[in-house]
């Protein structure tokens, strides 16, 4: 059977439009994303291997990710989201800045931003960005012949992007849960819900509205613990074209 693939992302998916769209400054939805990031983390052990799915062209969660884990691979289904990432890891002078929203990770964390500070935490982010991996979440093998199991994989506004029915997101939540989640590893995810597509300039791109039973059902049958499962949600703000955001996280 042929694998199924995102096909409007391999098509139309232009990370420097993305960027310029969604991230023009971190807003309250990016410190929502965060918080629950690092109210997450210190329940966690610090020297995590963890993979980041689906991750764009974006390096936020990474800001959060990093001090707590000893390395971290990346991975997209997209080889031009990898290369922006490897353009800012690597310090061209046009890759785009992650400074502004280095700075929301560490004052919610309750750290000063200084620049010493920011600069300290880019150079962190370089050092344990050891990997970045070509990812097709939606084949029961994302990563293909690899078996590397991580202690935290970590999937930011993207399994709810690449699953157009519920019976795929449980799919793709076992694909995930199965192949690259270790024993007692944990899922942290979010979604956007109440809406059924994104824009980035003329293009839209297509959105499983779940709702939080949609995602307790799916952590329970890709084999998370239902004592461990949390979930946060917040309403979004006036101007946008969904209802909110949602938070989980659980361990197997
Ligand atoms: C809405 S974007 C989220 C990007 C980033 N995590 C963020 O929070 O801004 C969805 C991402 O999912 C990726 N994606 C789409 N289908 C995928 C698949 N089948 N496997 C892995 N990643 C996929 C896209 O390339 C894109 O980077």
């Amino acid at each position: 059977m042929e694998t199924p693939i995102s096909h409007e992302y391999v098509t139309e998916f232009n990370p420097q439009s993305y960027l310029r769209s969604y991230y023009t400054g971190p807003d309250s939805e990016d410190r929502f994303v965060t918080r629950c990031m690092v109210d997450a983390l210190r329940t966690m052990p610090s020297d995590l291997l963890t993979l980041e799915l689906g991750g764009g062209p974006t390096l936020f969660a990474v800001a959060t990710l990093a001090p707590y884990s000893r390395e971290i691979h990346f991975c997209d289904l997209l080889p031009a989201n990898l290369n922006e990432v490897r353009r800012w890891l690597e310090n061209e002078p046009d890759a785009f800045d992650w400074g502004p929203y280095i700075e929301m990770t560490l004052e919610e964390e309750g750290l000063s931003a200084t620049p010493a500070n920011v600069a300290h935490r880019a150079e962190e982010m370089r050092r344990k960005v050891t990997r970045l991996l070509s990812c097709n979440a939606l084949d029961p093998a994302p990563l293909g012949s690899t078996t590397q199991t991580y202690d935290l994989v970590v999937a930011q506004t993207s399994l709810d992007a690449m699953s157009a029915t519920i019976e795929e997101w449980k799919q793709v939540m076992r694909n995930v849960s199965d192949t690259l989640v270790a024993p007692q590893g944990r899922l942290l995810v979010s979604l956007v819900s109440g809406t059924e597509g994104y824009s980035v300039g003329d293009k839209t791109f297509p959105v499983l509205p779940l709702t939080v039973d949609d995602v307790r059902q799916g952590y329970i049958e890709a084999g998370f613990k239902a004592n461990t499962l949390q979930i946060e949600t917040m309403p979004a703000p006036d101007a946008r074209d969904y209802v909110g955001l949602i938070a989980a996280v659980a361990q197997k």
